[in-house]
């Protein structure tokens, strides 16, 4: 083929997949994210990879004070050096949040440092993807998960929400994944029961926040191209953000203060379940029979989860 028609049609196979990762994830028009954090003080959880360093860069670049969680400290503290060099008042807080019982001292610490919060970004979260028969012996895929998704976040947000409630103000960013709001997948149980947990009792106890100016956003996240889903083969081809990306929806959810932001998709996505179970049932068997566990999953190459 002529070099120049291998350009060209690279060019528009670019264009089209863009043009399709934007419908698909659309994420644009956060509106005006400085007059929302200018000045104040937001808490990012797993700020040193993906979604959150993304977060922290452009919260950072709107005028916010910031605090980073992470397990990564080398990877916090180099972000935070680069956001300080930048005009940035950031503080580093090494934890984790697979230890739900350590965290109170890492609120107490965060609170000390900077008297109060005025956001926090729960972003941190562990993923797995993995066959039920490859974890028959592995009880600790669902305590890993439940900690880092559910137990971990709950056990912050104790030690940290009453400063808000008593300040009457206050703001929580949950990071979830659409898989809460679609019907549940194969291999992805342990993943989405734990994301799903977090995300019920956020829901159930808005309303006991909101009267002490405490509001909550949810952002159902579709598929980010970051650390997390690479080891997944198949997600690397479907379309999806990137963490800057991302990141814009992040900070719609600051300046709006809706209560959920999610693709306009998800709706008619969970259609087909309830006009015919049989056949969605069905559909799912055979997405489970041609798909695979991830080489990771399986134990056969670095890294210890999917
Ligand atoms: N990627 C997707 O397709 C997707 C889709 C929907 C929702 N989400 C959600 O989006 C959020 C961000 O994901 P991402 O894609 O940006 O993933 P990522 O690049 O893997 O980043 C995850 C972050 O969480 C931190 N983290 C993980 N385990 C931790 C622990 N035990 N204690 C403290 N921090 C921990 C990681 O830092 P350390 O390793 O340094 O601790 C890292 O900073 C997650 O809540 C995820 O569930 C992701």
């Amino acid at each position: 083929m002529n070099p120049l028609h291998r350009v060209g049609g690279r060019l528009v196979d670019g264009l089209v997949s863009g043009a399709v990762d934007r419908a698909v994830n659309p994420a644009r028009d956060h509106g005006p994210l400085r007059e929302a954090v200018e000045g104040r003080t937001v808490l990012v959880t797993g700020a040193s990879y993906g979604l959150g360093e993304a977060t922290a860069r452009l919260l950072a670049g709107s005028g916010a004070t910031l605090a980073l969680l992470a397990r990564t400290e080398s990877r916090l503290v180099e972000l935070a050096d680069e956001l300080r060099a930048g005009g940035t008042r950031v503080s580093v807080h090494p934890a984790d949040l697979n230890t739900p019982e350590s965290l109170g001292d890492v609120a107490d610490k965060i609170l000390a440092e900077h008297g109060h919060l005025d956001v926090v970004v729960n972003n941190a979260g562990k993923s797995l993807r993995r066959s039920l028969a490859l974890q028959h012996d592995r009880f600790h895929d669902f305590s890993r998960t439940m900690n880092v998704n559910y137990l971990g976040p709950v056990s912050l947000l104790l030690h940290l929400l009453p400063a808000m409630r008593r300040r009457g103000a206050g703001h929580v960013v949950n990071i979830s994944t659409i898989g809460v709001r679609l019907p549940p997948t194969p291999r992805w149980g342990a993943y989405q029961a734990s994301k799903g947990a977090f995300d019920t009792w956020l829901r159930s106890v808005t309303p006991e926040l909101e009267p002490d100016g405490v509001d909550v956003s949810t952002i159902y996240m579709a598929l980010m191209h970051t650390r997390m889903s690479a080891p997944t083969p198949i997600m690397r081809r479907l379309p999806g953000l990137d963490p800057d990306e991302a990141a814009e929806l992040v900070a719609r959810a600051l300046v709006s203060r809706q209560r959920e932001v999610a693709p306009w998709w998800v709706r008619p996505a969970g259609v087909p379940e309830v006009l015919g179970r049989g056949a969605y049932s069905a559909a799912l068997r055979r997405l489970y029979e041609r798909s695979a566990d991830s080489a990771r999953a399986q134990g056969l190459a670095d890294g210890a989860d999917a």
